[in-house]
């Protein structure tokens, strides 16, 4: 979900829209504002559905405030409709709250109030937190607002970001969190609250990232006072400068992001690269490696964890660690790893790879591994991220902000950070010859150039591909061994926005099941570039059409043999087999694009997704 809140001096209901429409991607179920007009009760509006769907329903508010606050949900408890939406507001009308997260025991609390007789609107856990609020401030007459808001959050477990506001205190905000994020931008005469500063960016660059387990007090008489919940120490917050801009943000001339973020990877690979890739002087040079090597080359075992399509990177992780710097690599999946106690030691690394920084699994499973010792390294997209802040150390993807809800220029730049891993360790331990390790680092430099190319010759030809398929209520992905992930990704990619089911799998594994599925309405996309298993891979297309099903074979400049017995072909420059799932991921990322946009379908928002899953 995503919250924003403001006070200042500018229309507040102005800029919690816009600033919900920029964190839409963390959530578009439902939608809310409350607004505090001076002498006025709130004023508040929800809807089901989107952010424009709240500006259709708000047609009617008294919209002169100078506070409000806002949110876009992402249902966890409750289905979405407009009593669930938020802000949710207490008994006697004068507290609302918005929350992102999970209130664990809210069945509990909402007992116990029932029998105060408290009364509920809603399904949701975040309506039972305010008016246990309000409970509080009854209860004890000499409790202010703060004071209430923190003895609550003293009750509950799980994990939120909350902005509170009560009409009997015009003007101040009360935020908390503990496991989701909240930043707090520091403008002149006015605060701004959303869960990642891309809703205040054009207004000032000096932000707060409230720490977990604080809760802070926000109004132009007081400024920004910050304390601990548990024990109301007070804290001394450090202020960041912001380097994300208004234009990085926004759609540049494409129809969607996705098709932006897919076009920007030649740069997004060269960004990710740059400073670290040295190939005239043959060296890799990562600050985040640099005080950790032998940590890392002397781990009994490097343990990747991930969810989505950043589990889909760690498995490629894994085919290039092993086969470059000769250390073991299980990859996980975090949701998995952090509830079957693993077994785990202070010669473990554990590797999270997370494009948003923030997913509730992954970060739970990277508490688990420090707990237990072992060396945490992460690699993010977003810069401050949570997982960004508590890893021992750590490499960011530098692919900039990624809006589109399904992944394509993070996971490229993934896949080129683990690469650069893998090669830098490998150079390190000795496993990887000079002169090998100089053969791939000259091939990786040349990746931005060859991502260009495929772009530049795939994209119509894709285009038309996809009309073929618009129909299609099945698709199977192929690939071996570095591009059996990339089969994973590509069925993934498919599913994701244009509804049609996909599954990825290892090409020889279809022979165990699901070439029953084969017949002339089966389109199956093979994975077949010249180095990399490429006469088994013949042998798997030539079974393919022996039953009759549509081939879509991505495969290397002039091939031949796979290309004649295809029915659609699209060709990518050659490289090495350890790099081609990133060139590779390119035509599959235009071929889910262009058949969810034929569709009909909502590519950047698709349904029941969210870009940031921060519930578990
Ligand atoms: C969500 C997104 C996916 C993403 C996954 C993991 O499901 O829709 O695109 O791969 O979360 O997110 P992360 O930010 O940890 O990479």
């Amino acid at each position: 979900c995503g919250i924003v809140g403001y006070t200042g001096f500018q229309d507040a209901y102005n800029i919690v829209i816009n600033g919900l429409r920029r964190l839409e991607y963390r959530g578009y179920d439902s939608a809310g504002i409350v607004l505090d007009t001076p002498g006025g009760s709130f004023q508040v509006a929800k809807t089901k559905g989107k952010v424009d769907d709240l500006v259709q329903v708000s047609t009617e508010l008294d919209k002169t405030a100078h506070v409000g606050m806002g949110h876009t949900r992402w249902a966890t408890h409750g289905v979405p409709s407009d009593r669930n939406s938020h802000p949710h507001i207490s008994n006697s009308g004068k507290i609302a709250l918005v929350h992102n997260g999970i209130i664990e025991n809210y069945d509990t609390i909402k007992t116990m109030l029932l029998e105060k007789g408290y009364s509920f609107q809603s399904e949701t856990d975040t309506e039972v937190l305010v008016n246990l609020i309000e409970y509080f401030m009854e209860i004890n007459r000499d409790f202010d607002f703060p004071t209430a808001v923190r003895f609550a959050l003293n009750e509950v477990y799980g994990a939120y970001a909350i902005t509170v506001m009560h009409d009997d205190y015009p003007g101040l905000l009360v935020v908390a969190r503990l496991g989701s994020p909240l930043a707090i931008g520091l403008g002149t005469k006015e605060y701004f609250i959303a869960s990642d500063a891309s809703p205040f960016v054009e207004f000032t660059k000096e932000a707060i990232y409230l720490e977990e387990g604080h809760m802070a007090t926000i109004s132009l008489e007081k400024g920004v006072e910050i304390r601990t919940i548990v024990d109301n120490s007070v804290i001394i917050p450090e202020v960041q400068q912001l380097k994300l801009s208004l234009e990085q943000i926004e759609k540049g001339g494409y129809e969607h992001f996705m098709l932006k973020e897919i076009f920007e990877q030649p740069k997004s690979i060269l960004d990710t690269m740059r400073g670290r890739l040295l190939v005239e002087e043959g060296i890799i040079k990562m600050a985040g490696i640099w005080d950790h090597q032998e940590r890392l080359t002397n781990a009994s075992r490097i343990i990747i964890i991930a969810c989505g399509t950043s589990w889909h990177a760690g498995l490629i992780g894994e085919y290039l660690i092993e086969e470059f710097a000769r250390i073991p690599v299980e990859v996980e999946y975090a949701s998995e790893f952090r509830y079957r106690n693993p077994i785990l030691s202070e010669k473990d690394v554990v590797i999270a790879i997370s494009q948003s920084g923030e997913t509730a699994d992954t970060m739970a499973a990277l508490k688990l591994a420090k707990e237990r010792g072992a060396f945490i390294y992460g690699i993010c997209n977003v810069v401050d991220s949570s997982i960004a802040r508590i890893t021992d150390a750590g490499s960011y993807t530098h692919a900039g902000p990624e809006i589109g809800v399904a992944s394509t220029k993070a996971f490229t730049a993934q896949l080129t950070i683990l690469s650069l891993i893998a090669l830098k360790l490998g150079k390190h331990n000795g496993h990887l010859s000079n002169q090998e390790f100089m053969k791939l680092i000259t091939e990786l430099d040349q990746l931005p150039n060859k991502v260009q190319e495929v772009l530049d010759s795939t994209n119509e030809h894709v285009k038309e591909i996809a009309k073929n398929y618009i129909d299609a209520t099945n698709f199977l992905y192929l690939g071996r061994g570095y591009n059996y992930p990339s089969a994973l990704e590509g069925a993934l990619k498919l599913k994701e926005i244009s509804y049609i089911h996909a599954e990825g799998y290892p090409a020889a594994e279809m022979k165990h099941g699901p070439i029953a599925l084969i017949d002339e309405n089966m389109p199956i996309v093979i994975i077949a570039p010249k180095r990399g298993h490429y006469d088994k891979i013949v042998s798997n297309v030539q079974e393919i059409k022996a039953r009759k099903g549509q081939v879509i074979a991505v495969v290397n400049d002039g091939d031949e043999q796979v290309a004649s017995m295809a029915d659609h072909v699209i060709e990518i420059p050659d490289t090495s087999e350890c790099f081609s799932p990133i060139i590779a991921a390119v035509p599959l990322q235009l071929l889910s694009y262009y058949i969810a946009v034929y569709r009909g379908a909502n590519v950047d928002q698709p349904r029941n997704l969210a870009k940031s899953v921060t519930v578990e």
